[in-house]
């Protein structure tokens, strides 16, 4: 059965097949991918993605969410996530999160996050739950802080991303501040 779960104003679900024109969408604004370190930037780039976020949907012991955020009631694609476990260290899983232009800036991003954190830490029972970004993308980092993950560290320049050298910034909640905000 598809796995999905709700936010106040989004649903978060199983990506589908029918879903390659809206990562099309995605894929095909530069702007959107400017910072974002996945690589979809051919049809065959973006099939392979999507075959394989239906692939692991479809697993017993599934290590991956990758998720469509759907507006409630209109069920329009508001853009991508993702929660995907580390399969060596079971403990932990990252979080992403990449909005259409016209979603973004609403509270949307927040509303992802928070509901990924609690599924990640009170479904999954992680210890540790993390998201990454480019140094250079304000509102990723602004949005980890806002949600209470803590800045970690950076690497710097450790890959050419399209036009630049990314310095990725990490942020990370583990579970016990979890439980501390969440009493
Ligand atoms: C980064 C992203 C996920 C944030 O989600 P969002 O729904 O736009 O963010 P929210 O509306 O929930 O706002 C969260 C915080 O980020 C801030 N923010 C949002 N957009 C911003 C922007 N363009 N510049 C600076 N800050 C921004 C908000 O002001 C808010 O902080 P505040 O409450 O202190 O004001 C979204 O903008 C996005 O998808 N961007 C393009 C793809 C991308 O870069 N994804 C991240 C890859 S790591």
């Amino acid at each position: 059965m598809a796995f999905r779960m709700t936010t106040e104003r989004l649903i978060l679900e199983d990506l589908t097949k029918e879903d390659l024109s809206n990562i099309q969408k995605i894929a095909r604004d530069p702007e959107l991918m400017r910072y974002v370190l996945i690589w979809l930037e051919n049809d065959e780039q973006i099939s392979a993605f999507l075959k394989r976020a239906i692939e692991e949907s479809k697993l017993a012991d599934r290590m991956g969410y990758i998720l469509a955020a759907r507006v409630a009631g209109t069920g329009e694609f508001a853009g991508l996530t993702f929660l995907e476990i580390d399969p060596e260290l079971k403990s932990t899983g990252e979080v992403g999160i990449v909005l259409l232009p016209e979603y973004q800036a609403s509270g949307y991003g927040r509303e992802i996050l928070l509901k990924y954190i609690e599924f990640g830490f009170d479904t999954l029972s992680l210890h540790r739950v993390f998201g990454k970004c480019d140094n250079l993308n304000s509102a990723s980092a602004r949005l980890m802080e806002q949600c209470g993950l803590i800045y970690e560290g950076t690497i710097r320049e450790h890959v050419w991303l399209r036009d630049h050298w990314r310095s990725t910034r990490y942020y990370g909640m583990l579970a016990e501040e979890y439980t501390a905000l969440n009493p």
